[in-house]
């Protein structure tokens, strides 16, 4: 692994934290997060770019990952200004100031680029046309870092992140399913669960194919392998959940439609992401979806 300077910016979030845990205390690194309440962790609101580019230019990294964003994809219909001033602008001011140091950018993006028509796994190259607010905020990030660091960006297109703490998927299936005998899952959307843990672990990989100049800048779908519904990892939720003894109520796991289950923004049926391009690079397969639940469970305290 390379001993260049790294910059983490967003150390709170579910990815920037497995990143954190992988990239631990290392000398070399440096955290920025908006809530900067550690003494070692730099103040960085992407709101503000203007203070994003002067952390960059004061700090002078070698290698960028921006594991910040605004995630909130609901409440995205009704902030977009906010949205995108965090997932659009800040991106651009970021990939601005990556090409003026020539560092290495790497920044997340979503499989809701896309609208999710057809059935066949996304690739990087295919035509983008998001149905939601958030999406429309993600896409001018990934625009803004293949047209400003042509050269040292790299956007991994994830989905369906997951991890043991925090709000997300997983945590809020073990607590109704702990708490209640019947529930409704949506069954029409498919795609592919990815544990916060295998992006940090495969961001590292990338970085080491990127120092050896093995990994030509541009945009990768970074996602486990294989595919499920909502409704299919919540049953694989309770049936890893009940081989580790966790107490469970729930008795009747309902598959519904989209359409019964309507949200402030739109998602996409067909989210399947196709991984042939990091998999090659990489030169090794990603972990399935399912392989990686169990994993992330067996790291569980409770
Ligand atoms: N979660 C998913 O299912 C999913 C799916 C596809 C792609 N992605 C992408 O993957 C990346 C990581 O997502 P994640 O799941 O780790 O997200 P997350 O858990 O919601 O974390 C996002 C982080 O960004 C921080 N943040 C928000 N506004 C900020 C600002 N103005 N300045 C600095 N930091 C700010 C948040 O801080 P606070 O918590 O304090 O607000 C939080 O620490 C993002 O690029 C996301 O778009 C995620």
């Amino acid at each position: 692994m390379t001993v260049d300077k790294i910059l983490v910016i967003g150390t709170s979030g579910q990815v920037g934290r497995s990143i954190c845990g992988q990239l631990g205390t290392r000398p070399n690194v440096v955290y920025a997060d908006h809530n900067a309440s550690a003494s070692n962790v730099k103040a960085c609101d992407l709101a503000d770019t203007t203070a994003l580019s002067a952390l960059i230019l004061s700090e002078r990294p070698k290698i960028i990952i921006n594991c910040a964003a605004y995630t909130a994809v609901d409440l995205a219909e009704k902030e977009f200004d906010l949205a995108m001033k965090i997932n659009g602008l800040a991106v651009e001011a970021l990939a601005k100031a990556a090409q003026e140091i020539s560092a290495v950018l790497i920044h997340y993006s979503t499989d809701y680029v896309f609208d999710g028509s057809g059935s066949l796994p996304w690739k990087e190259s295919d035509k983008t046309s998001p149905v939601n607010a958030y999406g429309r905020t993600k896409l001018f990030g990934d625009e803004a870092v293949t047209k400003h660091c042509p050269n040292s960006g790299y956007v991994f297109r994830t989905q369906w992140v997951y991890d043991n703490d925090g709000k997300n998927f997983l945590n809020t299936m073990l607590r109704f399913g702990a708490e209640r005998e019947d529930m409704s899952v949506v069954g029409d959307q498919i795609g592919a669960p990815t544990t916060s843990l295998v992006i940090a672990e495969f961001t590292l990989k990338a970085l080491v194919k990127i120092a050896a100049g093995q990994m030509p800048a541009g945009i990768y779908n970074l996602v486990c392998r294989g595919e499920v519904s909502w409704h299919g990892f919540a049953e694989e939720i309770f049936k890893t959940a009940r081989e580790r003894g966790l107490p469970l109520k729930i008795r009747n796991l309902k598959k519904i439609e989209s359409k019964d289950f309507p949200t402030p923004a739109a998602r996409p049926k067909n989210s399947r992401l196709n991984l042939e391009k990091l998999e090659r690079v990489l030169g090794e397969n990603l972990p399935t979806w399912d392989a990686a639940l169990t994993h992330l469970m067996s790291l569980r305290k409770n």
